[in-house]
Order: structure tokens, then sequence, then C-alpha cells
């Protein structure tokens, strides 16, 4: 009897795994079939064009005079000190904009706290805030000194005078790439971040230390646009003219919430972008024009997501990098996923098994859900 009622449940349990099995191979092939799969066929085509071959550093090069005769923008607030005479892992950059003190508070006492980092994960760390001037004239003032106040006791601004807008996101990624040329070009990593992403800071750190390990060069990963067309509708946010960028397909880039790039990577992009037009407004899609053009191509990390939230659930915690959409919840996650408890759920054979089926529910949905990809789950 016994025996009996074990061999069943050994059955029933082939059965489910194969049933599973089955099922996240049908979901997989269904997440392929987005609905915006016909439009991305035609710009999918031509990616392979755009990116092997450089007529993009043709259309949108600069001469020489063009490129020394451009504004630079001076530094209202800066800490040209913050990296001197230390080896710096990771130099870590959020952009923010003057009002949203907020954040850059949530982020400092949580997963950009650079005292928990090198006390707590043995690396040392710079978070640093890049932001222009407040874009409303009136109130900018205001703002400002707001803005020095909370320098002086975090010291962790940097500032630049142009005005902080949407459309002027390519200075902003301008004055990342040339604070990290200028100020701390021995980091082992650059990374670009929103401010309002959960970066899973050990699990970033760990991950980065090996990587340094092995001495990582040309290197520059995140959730990877591929093939993605420029959008022509003019009511979007996204818009872009011909003018601006006039081929089908943009070269594949990484998502603008959060990435990261070796040592060398930035420096090879803070010269490209100083011979290219920066008109483009779309500051990750800019990034991956000056990778093209120093062929640099862009990895993908299934736990970094690009628009997406990552679900809550200690399984995924074990190994999410980044999550995007994070603002009233952050403490709560940082609290959650930092826990030792998280780490528990996933150890051992049936922590595995429990945790892919936890993830494949979470993530293999058959409608379209905007996280970590379905694979995810298996790997
Ligand atoms: C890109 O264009 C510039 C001039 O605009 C040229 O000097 C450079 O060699 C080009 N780079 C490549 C990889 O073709
Ligand atoms: C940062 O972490 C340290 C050490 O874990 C802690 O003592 C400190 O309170 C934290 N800072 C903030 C602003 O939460
Ligand atoms: C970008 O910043 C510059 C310098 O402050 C300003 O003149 C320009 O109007 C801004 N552009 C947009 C689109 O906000
Ligand atoms: C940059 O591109 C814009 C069109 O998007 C064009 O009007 C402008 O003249 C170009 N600038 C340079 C320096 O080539
Ligand atoms: C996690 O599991 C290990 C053994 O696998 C155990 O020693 C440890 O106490 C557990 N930690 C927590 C917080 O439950």
């Amino acid at each position: 009897m016994f025996i009996h009622f074990r061999m069943f449940r050994k059955w029933k349990y082939v059965h489910l795994i194969t049933t599973c099995f089955v099922l996240s191979i049908v979901m997989v092939c269904l997440e392929q079939l987005d609905n915006n799969v016909v439009s991305h066929m035609k710009s999918y085509s031509y990616r392979y064009l755009v990116n092997s071959y450089n007529f993009i550093n043709e259309s949108l090069g600069i001469g020489r005079k063009e490129a020394s005769s451009r504004n630079n923008y001076q530094y209202l607030i800066n800490h040209k000190d913050k990296c001197e005479n230390q080896h710096i892992l990771l130099l870590l950059f959020v952009k923010t904009s003057p009002e949203n003190m907020e954040r850059r508070q949530s982020i400092r006492s949580t997963w950009g706290n650079e005292t928990y980092i090198h006390t707590e994960l043995g690396a040392s760390v710079r978070v640093i805030f890049v932001l222009g001037m407040h874009r409303n004239p009136l109130v900018r003032g205001v703002f400002q000194e707001q803005l020095w106040r909370e320098d002086q006791r975090h010291g962790d601004l940097v500032q630049q005078d142009f005005m902080d807008s949407f459309y002027n996101l390519t200075l902003k990624l301008l004055q990342q790439f040339h604070w990290a040329h200028a100020y701390c070009s021995h980091a082992s990593f650059v990374m670009s971040a929103d401010d309002d992403i959960f970066v899973h800071m050990p699990n970033l750190v760990q991950y980065l230390q090996e990587l340094e390990q092995r001495g990582m060069q040309d290197f520059w990963v995140g959730r990877v646009h591929r093939g993605a067309p420029p959008i022509r509708r003019k009511e979007s946010k996204y818009y872009v003219p011909y003018t601006m960028y006039q081929w089908p397909s943009y070269p594949d880039y990484t998502a603008g919430a959060g990435y990261v790039v070796s040592g060398d990577v930035a420096a090879k992009i803070y010269m490209a972008s100083m011979t290219l037009n920066t008109t483009l407004y779309i500051d990750d899609v800019f990034m991956g024009i000056c990778a093209n053009k120093v062929g640099v191509s862009p990895q993908e990390h299934i736990y970094f997501s690009g628009e997406g939230k990552a679900p809550y659930h200690p399984c995924i915690y074990n190994k999410m990098m980044t999550s995007h959409g994070h603002v009233k919840d952050i403490h709560y996650l940082w609290k959650q996923a930092t826990n030792p408890k998280a780490k528990n759920f996933s150890s051992g054979l049936m922590g595995k098994l429990y945790c892919t089926a936890v993830k494949a529910f979470l993530l293999c949905r058959p409608y379209y859900l905007n996280t970590y990809p379905c694979k995810a789950a298996f790997l």
C-alpha cells in the first residue's frame, strides 16, 4: 500500500513536470509572437545592415570644427575628487531632476547607500546623482537653494547648467560620460540608471566582482533592444523625424533604465560622442549610435529589466539585478530583497524546483507582461 502510494506520487510528479515543461515551451513561442511583430519585422531585417556597416557614422558625424565649437555646459555643482586615489568597482550615475528630492533620499537609504555597500558587501561604489537646472525659470532659484543644501549634506550631486527636460536627456548622457572621463576614468565599471529603478546591489556587486576578476573588457550589458524602429508618429513622445534619423532601424542598444559598461567602453563612448550630432534626444538610442560607431555591441542579461517591473517574490530576488518603476515601494523591496532568508528559498533540489515553478507562473504569462522574459524561469 505504502509503495503504491509513493509510486503514485512519483508518477504524478513526473507528469506535473512534463506538463510544466510543455506549457513553458508553448509560452516561450507565444511570447515571441507579440503584437509588435509585424512592425518589427522590417526594422529587424534592416538591423543587420545597421549593425554591420557604418553609414550611421557617416550620416550623423559632425566635422572637427563643429565638434570643437560645441557648447560645453558648466558645472554648477561638482565633486571632482569623489573617485580620487582609490579603486572603484562601479561608478553609478543616477539620472535625476531637481524636483525628485524624495527619490534621491530613498535611494541613499536603500540600494545607493555607499556605507552599506562598503561595509556589508566589501565593494567601493560611487553613487552620483546627475541633473541639470529646473526647467521653469520662475522656480529655478528656489530649487537651486534646496539643491545646494541637499548637496552640502550628502555631497553626491553633479549638476550642469542646461535645462533639465526630457528633450535634453542626451545632454545628461554626455554629462555622465564626460564626468567619468574627467574624474573617474579608472572605475572598472560605469552604470547609468533612472531614479525610479530598484537595483539589487548585493547581486550586482557580486556579478561585477566576478567580471572584474576575469578582467572583463569591451563589455556592455542590460536589456537589449534589437532592431527597434524609430517612431514616425508625430503625437508620440519618442517621435523622430527623418531629418534627425533617416534609417528604418536603430542600432542595438540597452534600455536607459539601467545598464552597465566596462571602463574601456565608457572611454570609447565618450570619444565617439564628441564626433556625433547630438540632436537625437533619446539618450539610450544615442548611446547605441555611439557604441555602433566604435564597434561595441550590447549583451542581454535577463535580470536587467527595461521598462518592466519585477514581481515581488523571494525566488525572483535571488537573481534580480534591476527592476523599473519603483518609487513608493523601494524601502519595502530593499528590505525584502536583501533579507538573508530570500536566498534560502531556492536552495536544495526542492527549492530549485519550487522556484522554477513559481517563476514560470510569474513570468510566462500568455498575455504580454512587461517584466523579465519567460526563459528566466528556466536558467
Ligand atoms: C566615422 O566617420 C568619421 C568622419 O565623420 C571618420 O573619420 C571615421 O573613420 C569613421 N569611422 C568609421 C569606423 O568608419
Ligand atoms: C547606510 O548603511 C549604514 C550601514 O549599514 C547605516 O548605518 C546607515 O544608517 C545607512 N544610511 C542611511 C541613510 O540609511
Ligand atoms: C536644453 O538645454 C538648453 C540649455 O539650457 C536649452 O537652451 C534648451 O532649450 C533645452 N532644450 C529643451 C528641449 O528643453
Ligand atoms: C544635426 O542634425 C540636425 C537635424 O536633426 C541638423 O539640423 C543639424 O544641422 C545637425 N548639426 C550638425 C552640426 O551637423
Ligand atoms: C538558510 O539555510 C541554511 C542552510 O541551508 C541555514 O544554515 C541558515 O540558517 C538558513 N538561514 C535562514 C535565515 O533561514
